[in-house]
């Protein structure tokens, strides 16, 4: 490392499975970009001294992962457009002496769905999410961009999808639903695309158990969990032939306007990287 080495990295707590460092410095490597980008393991009540302190030491900015992202919004001296409509940050950039909040959560959501489902496939249409937490009300953001008539929020805590469906519907063009699982049938009705932004799945998790007969044989799955990339819920829809789009999609695309704020660079989304990442995965 020399004076002039563009330094980066990502902040959570805990922070040793994620996958950034392994997608950012594969990006480093290929663009030969003198730069690294360090896994930060930052505690809660230390996380804005951390900031601050990174940003003197020089850092260009940082991701931010759980349980930060709300902590980086409330640090930001400005924000864009899509942090507001989040009320989280997942990037931090050391500007000017300032800091600026970004989130690139729902952007890369569509742009994975974008590729592996093309432009329009739900111009139009109807979108169900499931869960009510951060990852989906960046889920409702996404498909509202991608041009959704309607977005039914599921949520196993119905109260939860009501307030999130209230919280949003200003800021979205789709007309928003709130349902409980247990509407899930009725939910399904017409859908054309399923994404599940619940925490159900994820390793180390119960799978989401959810049956998919009442879903239409030409909706797409997708779902946002990559750890494991194949989830239970991918499988079986996979089985009764849905079109599926895994998590590792949204991360590599996630991680583009960030790489590009900390290094100046704009990094392609590949199937090279996609390998690396199942490789750092496994
Ligand atoms: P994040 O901010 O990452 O989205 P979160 O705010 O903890 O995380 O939200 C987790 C979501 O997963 C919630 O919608 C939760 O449902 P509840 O609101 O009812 O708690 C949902 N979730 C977690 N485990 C689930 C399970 N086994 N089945 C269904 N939903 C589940």
């Amino acid at each position: 490392m020399r004076e002039k080495t563009k330094l980066a990295g990502v902040i959570g707590w805990p922070i040793s499975h994620s996958l950034s460092p392994a997608l950012h410095n594969f990006w480093l490597k290929q663009h030969g970009i003198d730069g690294v980008y360090l896994p930060v393991a930052i505690k809660p009540e230390e996380f804005s001294r951390a900031v601050a302190a990174l940003g003197e030491a020089g850092f260009a900015g940082v991701n931010v992962t759980v349980p930060h992202k709300e902590a980086a919004f409330a640090i930001s001296d400005l924000r864009d457009e899509r942090a507001e409509a989040a009320g989280a940050v997942n990037l931090l950039l050391f500007r000017n002496g300032r800091i600026e909040g970004r989130n690139t959560d729902a952007d890369g959501l569509a742009a994975s769905l974008k590729q592996s489902l093309g432009a329009d496939f739900l111009r139009g249409a109807l979108g169900v999410v499931l869960g009510a937490g951060g990852a989906a009300r960046a889920a409702v953001l996404s498909l509202d961009s991608l041009g959704a008539r309607e977005i039914r929020i599921v949520n196993r805590t119905p109260q939860k999808a009501a307030a999130l469906a209230s919280a949003l519907q200003a800021k979205v063009r789709a007309k928003l639903f709130a349902q409980g699982l247990g509407d899930w049938n009725q939910a399904a009705n017409g859908a054309r695309l399923l994404v599940n932004a619940t925490s159900a799945g994820m390793k180390n998790s119960p799978p989401l158990e959810l049956s998919l007969d009442a879903l239409p044989l030409d909706a797409a799955v997708c779902d946002i969990v990559y750890n494991p990339l194949e989830t239970d819920l991918l499988k079986r829809a996979r089985a009764r032939a849905h079109r599926t789009v895994d998590g590792l999609g949204m991360l590599m695309h996630q991680a583009v306007p960030a790489f590009e704020g900390f290094y100046g660079v704009t990094p392609r989304v590949t199937a090279e990287l996609r390998a690396a990442l199942e490789k750092a995965l496994a």
